[in-house]
């Protein structure tokens, strides 16, 4: 539940004068005089802690060729850290991420394909080691490559940007 807070009050209680002198009269004169002011502040010991934010991690997904502009397209995207495969992410946000023959023959991320290549180009630090299966799959690729189905963006903890190329293999 959440904490209730009351606004600082100050408070005018009147005061008793008899006027001047010593002489008795029947009558007072009312006066005001302030009371420092009174802050309360009242919680609940139902309130819950504050839940700390996960980390996150930016994506930009490069297009792997020019469009009209000779500009390369960036399709940019954010998940929490260490929560799920770049292929899953890329799929997740319908980008591409097979070229022809992926496309119909891939191994729906089981990583008996090969075909799901992406280059990294800032932001390695921030996923996984390779895997054996990109080992294998890679020997003779530069180490920019990974398989997106073997590379988990993030680790829980750390945060940042990973700038992902799209069908390396289709750069000259
Ligand atoms: S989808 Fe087959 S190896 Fe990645």
């Amino acid at each position: 539940m959440a904490a209730i807070n009351f606004a600082a009050v100050s408070m005018w209680l009147p005061e008793l004068s008899s006027g001047k002198g010593n002489t008795f009269r029947s009558s007072f004169v009312l006066k005001k005089r302030p009371v420092a002011s009174v802050s309360v502040a009242a919680s609940s010991s139902e309130s819950s802690p504050p839940v700390p934010e996960k980390p996150e991690i930016e994506l930009e997904f490069i297009g792997p060729k020019p469009d009209g502009d000779r500009r390369y397209p960036v399709i940019r995207a954010k998940e929490i850290s260490g929560e799920k495969l770049l292929r899953n992410i890329m799929l997740d946000n319908k980008i591409e991420l097979y070229a022809t023959y992926g496309k119909v023959m891939n191994c729906g991320g089981g990583g008996s394909c090969g075909t799901c290549i992406v280059e990294i180009l800032d932001g390695k630090d921030l996923l996984n080691e390779r895997t054996n299966t990109e080992l294998r799959f890679l020997k003779k690729k530069p180490e920019s490559w990974r398989l997106a189905c073997q590379t988990i963006v993030g680790n829980k903890e750390n945060a940042g940007k990973v700038v992902v190329q799209r069908l390396p293999q289709w750069k000259k």
